[in-house]
């Protein structure tokens, strides 16, 4: 019942004429695969570019950030609506932003706000780092953000709402989490915390994806997992191949 999504974290890789040659890459194959949405999120200046050769493709595309203010005195930041313009998604609270850009839960929750005041629908990132996952402090860690960066949103459908389980020990390592260790943090501090906030019937229907180190050889694997819907793919998402074989692999 939930539409896998398979989405690209492009980060911070491909000017704009460098997403104009990956996206015409990968357009046919993307196109070719149904019942599988895709997502792409490249940088914020090659936006405009991907929008319009996206236009009338079944690939939306995304933000990696957004700032929560509307306008003003706040240099270098992107408002709400400037992405809302182009984009449908956007990227909220990645561990590369927690770690290297002091993004905190109260700032995932205020960007997270401003983003669905404005018809964008977030794709929230929470996941647990290597010394938390040794000190077996995954679930306290991943529920925590899931509570404080979502506390007070106004969902009213699942289709608002993305979110991405992302263990920070496996995001460009190649180590990929255990596919079943990732369901049971999803059905365990996921999706029930979903379902405290916004009621059982809309946690039902939100699609939750995995990210760290997803590739062609290890996306089916995830995508049989019940809890699974789906992948946000950083590394991989930036060869056309590799990124079509992994949508095909979710259908
Ligand atoms: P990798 O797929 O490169 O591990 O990155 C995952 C990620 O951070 C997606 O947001």
């Amino acid at each position: 019942m939930r539409t896998p999504l398979v989405a690209g974290n492009w980060k911070l890789n491909k000017t704009a004429a460098e997403t104009k040659v990956l996206i015409e890459e990968m357009l046919p194959g993307l196109e070719a695969v149904s019942n599988v949405d895709n997502l792409i999120c490249p940088s914020y200046l090659a936006i405009p570019a991907a929008a319009e050769m996206l236009k009338d493709s079944k690939v939306a595309l995304g933000a990696q950030n957004v700032y929560w203010e509307e306008a003003g005195a706040f240099t270098g930041e992107v408002a709400p609506d400037m992405v809302a313009e182009f984009c449908e998604f956007v990227i909220i609270g990645h561990s590369e932003r927690r770690a290297y850009f002091g993004e905190t839960d109260e700032s995932v929750n205020r960007r997270t706000k401003a983003a669905l005041a404005h018809g964008l629908i977030p794709v929230v990132c929470v996941g647990e780092t290597l010394a938390e996952n040794e000190a077996g402090k995954t679930d306290e860690v991943v529920s925590r953000q899931m509570r404080d960066g979502l506390a007070g949103l106004g969902i009213t459908s699942a289709d608002q709402l993305v979110i991405a389980y992302e263990p920070v020990w496996a995001i460009g390592t190649g180590k990929a989490a255990y596919p079943e260790d990732a369901s049971r943090v999803i059905g365990q501090s996921i999706r029930p915390v979903l379902a405290e906030l916004f009621g059982d019937e809309i946690a039902q229907g939100i699609r939750v994806l995995y990210g760290g180190s997803v590739k062609p050889s290890n996306a089916r694997d995830f995508f049989s997992e019940e809890e699974v819907d789906g992948a946000l793919v950083g590394g991989a998402s930036l060869k056309a191949d590799d990124f079509i074989k992994i949508t095909e692999a979710a259908a």
